[in-house]
């Protein structure tokens, strides 16, 4: 039988425990316990990014993958279990927690970390219904002037159906909450937007129907701190599984930045124009928003258009773009999550490197539908020099890795330019492989600043 405390007893617990350790920390100075939530790519990321940071101490993370064991500490707690996460905190003396995925956000884990009086990365639940709730993200959007395609919100899929008839060109279907990237479908005509209405995951609760843009996309992600906005490197994701956008939709199958199509130095007025307004409305709203917020943005003849928002870090954006930021990543985070970002960065300002990151998923057969796990993993201590594995869904099983996911691996590298750190993320994804892997060859192929 284990020992609940009383939740009252361990947010006191916790609230001494920071009373006691923060002001004798000056800013840099090491000691911070961090804890990142989630288990894939992007928390493998969240935590590599941490690991270089002079002021993190320890880093754990609930649950984690096998792979990032070597340095972090896994903890077996489902990361959306608050009282066994309040018990976790308090005994671990944790500082900051970074969210990852947005079903936590969803969850509103985002209140409890902030309830238990830690620094924490990642909005309420009310914030965070901004990706949530892709209804609530349109009416944001237009309230905030931000500019988005037309857009109308249906209660059921019968209603949406219905709302189609006498319209025959391509609409884009979306199931209104979360749908572990199956809930939107791009469909060509009507007989295809009615097939996605009738899909398993969109037929369950409420639509929103849209029209198509045409254009290229980016993906921005900015530290939002209230009213405070601050861009982070721009960079494209492929999300289609196969070559040349083919196949299904997936969770992403790469990424790269610096991109061509929204350039590093115009991030910040980008970010100026199509974010801050969405956080000033949150905030207006009652319901400031403090975390990284993702716009998925499409260059269309008439400018720069949003997507969707995302109330996180893009998987597998963070995978190319944390590589890039200088500075303590651990003080970056505490300083957002305990909302002084401003004050911080007026000290010390946000700057990235000219370098240029290409991850490619290495995923296992049958992704992103069903798949088995457990194929032994070869290749992963013969990558080239300059190329990393990130792990997103490995368990180990004596001295080896095997597969257990979808998205398995994200081999990452670096180089001067985007051809330079393709060449070698290919180098390195040729090398690590298991019966059935497959990956795209085409990551980063245009686009890119300085793809040959
Ligand atoms: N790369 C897409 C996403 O993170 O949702």
């Amino acid at each position: 039988m284990s020992f609940i405390l009383p939740r009252d007893r361990v947010y006191d617990l916790i609230k001494k425990q920071r009373q006691e350790r923060s002001p004798g920390r000056a800013p840099g100075a090491p000691g911070l316990q961090a804890l990142v939530l989630g288990g894939g790519g992007r928390e493998y990321a969240i935590a590599w990014a941490l690991a270089r940071a002079k002021s993190v101490a320890t880093i754990d993370v609930a649950p984690g993958n096998d792979g990032m064991s070597v340095f972090a500490r896994l903890v077996d707690i489902p990361p959306n279990d608050v009282p066994r996460l309040e018990q976790h905190i308090a005994a671990a003396r944790i500082d900051l927690a970074i969210v990852g995925p947005d079903d936590l956000v969803a969850a509103g884990i985002g209140d409890a970390l902030r309830r238990a009086s830690i620094a924490a990365v990642g909005p309420s639940r009310a914030a965070g219904r901004i990706e949530w709730s892709k209804s609530f993200a349109k009416e944001v959007m237009d309230e905030a002037g931000v500019p988005t395609a037309s857009w109308s919100s249906h209660p059921d899929a019968v209603a949406a159906a219905m709302a189609l008839e006498g319209r025959d060109g391509p609409v884009v279907v979306k199931a209104d909450g979360l749908a572990a990237g199956k809930g939107v479908v791009v469909a060509r005509d009507r007989s295809e937007a009615l097939d996605a209405l009738a899909s398993a995951t969109i037929s369950k609760g409420a639509v929103v129907l849209e029209d198509v843009l045409e254009g290229d996309e980016a993906s921005l992600q900015a530290l939002v701190d209230g009213e405070i906005v601050v861009a982070l490197p721009p960079a494209r994701d492929h999300k289609r599984a196969g070559d040349g956008d083919t196949g299904p939709n997936t969770g992403g199958m790469g990424a790269y930045t610096p991109t061509e199509v929204l350039p590093d130095d115009e991030a910040q007025d980008t970010a100026n124009a199509l974010i801050a307004p969405a956080a000033r409305v949150l905030a207006k709203r009652g319901t400031p928003y403090r975390g990284v917020l993702y716009a998925g943005l499409i260059r269309t003849r008439d400018g720069w258009k949003v997507l969707e928002y995302n109330a996180r870090f893009g998987d597998p954006e963070a995978e190319v773009t944390l590589p890039r930021l200088e500075g303590d990543f651990g003080q970056l985070m505490l300083a957002l999550g305990e909302g002084r970002l401003g004050a911080y960065l007026a000290e010390r300002p946000l700057r990235w490197s000219g370098r240029a990151y290409v991850s490619v998923a290495l995923c296992a057969e049958g992704y992103p539908g069903k798949t088995e796990g457990g194929a032994v993993i070869e290749g992963l201590d013969d990558l080239p020099q300059g190329a990393w594995a990130f792990h997103a869904a490995t368990k180990r099983a004596g001295t080896r890795f095997v597969t257990a996911g979808g998205r398995v691996i994200h081999i990452v590298a670096g180089g001067d330019t985007v051809a330079e750190a393709r060449r070698l993320a290919y180098e390195g994804a040729a090398r690590v492989s298991w019966k059935g892997r497959f990956y795209r060859s085409d990551i980063a192929a245009s686009g890119g600043v300085g793809v040959a």
